[in-house]
């Protein structure tokens, strides 16, 4: 046991190891394991009841109590004021979906969406990128590294160049990510590192890479990272005035939202700040469903930490010696090898959670409601959509339940994907986008072809509006 308030703490009850707080391997020094950041609460005491961070909405002209992450501060206690790093993230806000909620029969003033796409570089990963360049700056890194499907690599740039405290570089896999998000990571001026293979290949060599030449690693196997995260969960407490909804609907990539958000709730219970946790909904891809496949046909369970370790590597050498890739229209969840895994399962635990997946043709529908409902983001975003309407569906979910689903990043990420949707015909779908899942484009608004005449304009105006 560490002597200090906040440390690193091995995942594994039967290792338990610790690690001091301002040391970046993140891996666990025994036995290889993920780590968590651990506070001595008695030594850091929180507020006594979370109505106390309402004191900050007055004080905004402070950074720190401006960040929607920072305010929270007293909750993800292991930075000095001065030594936190922001970029004014987490200005994010919970949306009430009612449009939404009439196409998914929920009632109205039930269904809300939470729209990280506000963040700076449009993306959730900015809540996690300020904590960890936080700890970065404490452990006196110079350069930040990170493999990425496109966000945290565009959120890593943005931290890089908006403070000029770090170099940044970042690993992509080629052909592998949207333009808007690559755009992003070339104009901040990141190194990037683009190399043959897929994301999974990408987290592999940058880890190598991030041990070898000693660079402070981002992605979210880095515990701080998950700390930031959490406060996704704070904001939306804060907007629904502190009351737990009834459940959590997020996508799942790399499984570090979902870790996070157990990890919040498992903290606000334990301290006991919330009277009820509500239950989380983890979303695939069906074209990445690694964390389905493992909980709903194999059984997998957290069980207090002793997971079965054999079922993921006996499901990951199935997946090598069949040379299956992860494949996916949502690119930025195009991921089979989560590295959050062990801690997405304490979060099904904590929050009594369930896994679904989505195919490509769901996840596409589900974008285009979002859109038509008055707000945007990118296809994987809209996992969570498409995975309230089969929970719905299966009655998991009741109409009057109250549900936010977590909109991860902006629509602006990827626009091939949506004016592909909008535009394509059935029949050259997969043409157009380049992918097999899509067939149908079942809520599309295509734009209409005028010859450049008033009265043909008009015609068309008239017959379609
Ligand atoms: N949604 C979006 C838009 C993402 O970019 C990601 C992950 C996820 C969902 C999945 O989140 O990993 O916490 O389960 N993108 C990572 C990246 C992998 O590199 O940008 P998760």
């Amino acid at each position: 046991m560490s002597t200090e308030p906040v440390y690193q703490k091995c995942l594994d009850p039967d290792c338990g190891a610790t690690q001091e707080m301002r040391v970046a391997t993140f891996t666990c020094p025994k036995c290889g394991g993920l780590l968590d950041v651990a506070y001595d609460w008695e030594r850091l005491p929180p507020p006594r009841s979370l109505r106390e961070f309402e004191a900050k909405w007055s004080q905004r002209t402070d950074p720190i109590a401006f960040s929607g992450v920072w305010r929270f501060r007293e909750l993800l206690p292991f930075a000095d004021r001065d030594e936190i790093l922001t970029i004014g993230e987490g200005q994010t806000i919970l949306q009430r979906a009612d449009g939404m909620a009439n196409r998914v029969g929920m009632k109205q003033g039930c269904l809300f969406m939470q729209y990280e796409g506000m963040n700076p570089s449009g993306s959730f990963k900015d809540n996690g990128m300020t904590a960890a360049f936080t700890h970065a700056r404490q452990t006196g890194a110079r350069r930040a590294a990170c493999a990425s499907t496109g966000n945290t690599s565009a959120s890593l740039a943005i931290f890089c160049s908006a403070t000029g405290l770090m170099r940044g570089i970042v690993f992509i896999g080629s052909g592998k990510i949207s333009y808007g998000k690559l755009a992003q990571a070339l104009d901040h001026g990141a190194l990037t590192i683009q190399i043959a293979g897929d994301f999974d290949d990408a987290m592999e060599r940058v880890q190598q890479v991030a041990s070898r030449l000693g660079v402070y690693l981002v992605n979210s196997i880095n515990p701080f990272r998950l700390e930031g995260q959490k406060t996704v969960m704070y904001r939306v407490l804060e907007a629904l005035a502190w009351e737990p909804p009834d459940w959590i609907i997020v996508p799942g990539g790399n499984l570090g939202n979902s870790s996070a958000f157990g990890k919040a709730y498992m903290e606000l219970r334990e301290l006991g700040l919330v009277k009820k946790v509500p239950r989380l909904a983890v979303i695939n891809a069906g074209g990445a469903r690694t964390f389905d496949e493992l909980v709903n046909k194999r059984g997998l369970t957290w069980n207090g930490g002793r997971f079965s370790r054999a079922a993921v590597n006996s499901y990951y050498a199935e997946l090598d010696a069949a040379k299956s890739r992860a494949n996916t229209i949502a690119s930025a969840i195009e991921i089979n090898r989560p590295v959050n895994l062990p801690k997405a399962l304490r979060a099904i635990d904590v929050m009594n959670g369930v896994v679904r997946m989505a195919s490509d043709q769901e996840i596409m529908d589900a974008k285009a409601l979002v859109g038509a409902g008055g707000l945007g983001c990118e296809p994987a975003s809209a996992a969570s959509l498409a995975g309230l309407i089969q929970l719905r569906e299966q009655g998991v979910i009741a109409p009057s339940d109250r549900v936010v689903c977590i909109l991860t990043a902006h629509q602006m990420k990827d626009s091939a994907a949506t004016v592909a949707y909008h535009s394509s015909d059935p029949d050259n779908f997969q043409q157009v986008l380049g992918v097999r899942g899509v067939k149908r484009a079942s809520h599309a608004n295509r734009a209409v072809q005028v010859p450049n005449e008033l009265e043909a304009i008009v015609r068309s105006i008239e017959l379609y509006s």
